[in-house]
């Protein structure tokens, strides 16, 4: 397993639209492995390949709070959401910066696991959270998209200086 470094908004390469993985073979089992080993040494609850510069339709997400429940996700889609949330918000692309998205409040998907058989999930609270979040990250789409300009202007302010002070 390897460590895989992260893109930081605004990168480009962030707004890339993943592609559907056409089979799962070694090369996926592998990417998804080091995608878990990443997230949980960020620490991080969630990372879609998009943030590793792989442009595959392929997320990891763990929210339990031993770090003990790893799901992979092939291929997602959301077939249904319903209701509303909204909670505070990170992201590993975008370091120390936290706020407020509206999302749906339970969600079901469907997907591929890592036999490459087809699954439907239901998931409610923090779990679809953040399901719709990486589901944005293979759309191009980072958490901060979903700010006012204001706030996306500041954000972008912040992370060049802290960018200027760790370079
Ligand atoms: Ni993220």
């Amino acid at each position: 397993m390897a460590l895989l470094p992260i893109l930081r908004f605004p990168d480009p390469r962030l707004k890339k639209v993943a592609q559907p993985v056409a089979q799962i073979d070694a090369s996926i089992r592998k990417l998804v492995a080091d995608m878990a080993e990443t997230m949980y040494e960020a620490p991080g609850i969630g990372l879609a390949a998009t943030q590793v510069d792989v442009h595959e339709r392929v997320v990891v997400i763990d929210v339990s709070e031993e770090k003990n429940n790893l799901l992979a996700f092939i291929n997602p889609t959301l077939e249904k959401c319903s209701g509303e949330q909204v909670g505070e918000e990170g992201c590993l692309s975008v370091p120390g910066i936290y706020d407020k998205v509206e999302r749906a409040e339970r969600v079901t998907i469907k997907y591929l696991d890592l036999d490459g058989k087809q699954r439907t999930m239901e998931a409610d609270g923090l779990l679809a959270v953040c399901i719709q979040h990486e589901i944005d990250h293979l759309n191009g789409i980072v958490f901060v998209d979903h700010l006012s300009q204001l706030k996306q202007g500041r954000i972008k302010s912040k992370l060049a200086k802290q960018a200027r002070v760790t370079a």
